[in-house]
């Protein structure tokens, strides 16, 4: 396994390797990895005749106030992880490398695909992730690339995007990987107090009583957001950004549920944000 840092010689490499026709499969992350991650790098060891992982904490897409200087960093774990994997290439640049002084280009995915949910709590969130993919996917050059599913709306952006730019990448979108007791694995549940992280079950509970609910035949997205939200509401520390049922392709608001229906939640419990989502009849 070797890890570069410099843009130049990570793309020359990778152009290298694509001209020797060797297919490439990529996994961007932030770092921090953890069993969500380490599912999309075994797949994507499955899928390519190389494994790419990058590590950059994107400045961009974090808010003024969100938790860029305090987002968990452990590059040497990240770094043992990625070799039991069988990562053969891991990028890791420099910020000021990604983002020199006098940069002003950006990707912005517009309409209501990002305006609402995530987009609607953390403006510029989207224009960040979309700029730093397209960077990313222009130096690693990848032909599949693998995203999980607990940032669903980050996926259908990434998706629109490849279609809208038309990028030569495949995208992979793989299932939420959660602890055993129900928490959707996150980088920030380190942030956790034991307290606060039994508050979070109430997260995925929540969705699997809305999902109980549509299976049995309930399909008034009001009804079925009552019950989730009761739940929710049940934990004392628990402050709610958003509780929704969307359509999973454009993710505007249903009235009624059917098998494209998902659900997506993101909470705050203390400091931390936590996000998570369903569908509630339907599979992926
Ligand atoms: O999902 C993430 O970890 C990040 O948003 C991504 C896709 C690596 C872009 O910074």
């Amino acid at each position: 396994m070797e890890i570069l840092s410099d843009i130049t010689e990570m793309q020359r490499r990778c152009l290298a390797l694509r001209e020797a026709g060797k297919r490439i499969a990529f996994v961007p992350t932030m770092g921090y990895l953890h069993a969500g991650h380490l599912s999309l790098l075994h797949e994507g060891r499955r899928r390519g005749d190389v494994l790419v992982l990058s590590i950059f904490v994107n400045p961009t897409q974090f808010g003024e106030g969100e938790d860029l200087d305090s987002y968990p960093r452990d590059f040497e774990r990240d770094e043992v992880l990625a070799r039991e994997v069988g990562v053969d290439l891991i990028f890791y640049p420099h910020v000021e490398d990604i983002y020199p002084p006098g940069y002003c280009s950006y990707l912005s995915v517009e309409g209501d695909l990002t305006a609402t949910l995530e987009g609607a709590c953390r403006p510029g969130h989207f224009r960040g992730v979309a700029t730093v993919v397209s960077k990313l996917f222009n130096i690693v050059q990848p032909h599949q690339a693998l995203f999980g599913r607990k940032d669903f709306q980050q996926l259908a952006t990434i998706e629109q995007m490849i279609r809208d730019f038309n990028f030569p990448v495949e995208i992979v979108g793989m299932p939420i990987v959660r602890e055993p007791d129900g928490l959707a694995m996150s980088s920030r549940n380190v942030y956790l107090s034991d307290d606060e992280r039994r508050q979070s079950l109430a997260l995925n509970q929540s969705l699997t009583l809305a999902a109980e609910l549509a299976r049995e035949g309930e399909s008034n997205a009001h009804k079925i957001l009552e019950v989730a939200l009761k739940r929710l509401t049940a934990e004392p520390d628990l402050v709610i950004d958003y509780v929704k049922i969307c359509n999973a392709d454009t993710l505007e608001d249903v009235e009624t549920v059917d098998q494209r229906s998902v659900m997506l939640l993101a909470v705050k419990v203390g400091t931390t944000r936590l996000i998570d989502n369903s569908f509630l009849i339907g599979q992926i």
